[in-house]
């Protein structure tokens, strides 16, 4: 097995088939709904740059995409998909960091979110710095929760006025991220800095 994760361009379109079924199959199999994706909105995703793609050899095995909500205030990265027998090696792991890399660079400030009763999501995204909120924090673009009406528990979010659900709600807020990296440069680097700086012993 030689997997090579890549940040997929128009070469990649012909695989956008591909991926449908294979979200597909394993949605039945799970027995779980799905947002429903065309191919050719997962080939649009391929030729604008936004989705990686796990291959071994010409195999396709992996893959993920971004979509943007709220003008662009929003990014979720969808689709997460691993070939059932390429699972349990790291490889979601993989493709969930290569996605949200690329999501941080296209869409530097807007926040990143899903939602998810998986414990893979959740274990992967937590590890990404993602942090549980109620659905309030998340985007109010009908887009979006339009996704949710393939799934099966889609009359308990209509029934909740789409405020709750089963789902966790994840959230990874680039501005929160700064205010914690500035008060940890405030509160503990700075006094570091200041106590290391009048070196006495190098003074003239
Ligand atoms: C969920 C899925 C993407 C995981 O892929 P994978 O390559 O097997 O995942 P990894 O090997 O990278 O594992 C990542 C972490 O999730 C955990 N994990 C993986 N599958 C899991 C499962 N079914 N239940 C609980 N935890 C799971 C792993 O133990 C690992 O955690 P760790 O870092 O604490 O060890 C894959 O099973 C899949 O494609 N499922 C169908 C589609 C799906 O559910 N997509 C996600 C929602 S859109």
């Amino acid at each position: 097995m030689d997997v090579e994760i890549h940040i997929a361009t128009s070469a990649y379109a012909k695989y956008a088939q591909e991926v449908c079924d294979l979200i597909y199959e394993s949605a039945q199999a799970r027995g779980t709904g799905i947002a429903k994706r065309s191919p050719e909105y997962v080939a649009e995703k391929i030729n604008a740059g936004k989705a990686v793609i796990a291959l071994d050899g010409e195999k396709l095995v992996g893959f993920a995409y971004i979509e943007t909500f709220s003008h662009q205030r929003f990014v979720a990265n969808s689709g997460l998909i691993v070939h059932p027998d390429y699972r349990n090696m790291g490889l979601a792991k993989k493709i969930k960091r290569k996605i949200f890399d690329l999501s941080r660079k296209l869409f530097p400030n807007a926040k990143i979110f899903s939602i998810t009763t998986g414990l893979a999501v959740m274990k992967m995204n937590t590890e990404l710095g993602f942090k549980p909120v109620t659905f309030s924090e998340l985007t109010d673009d009908e887009e979006f929760w339009k996704g949710c009406q393939g799934c099966r528990n889609f009359d308990i979010l209509q029934r909740n006025n789409y405020k709750m659900c089963l789902c966790t709600g994840l959230l990874y807020d680039p501005a929160q991220k700064e205010v914690a990296a500035s008060s940890f440069a405030k509160k503990v680097v700075k006094p570091i800095v200041k106590k290391k700086a009048p070196n006495k012993l190098y003074k003239k």
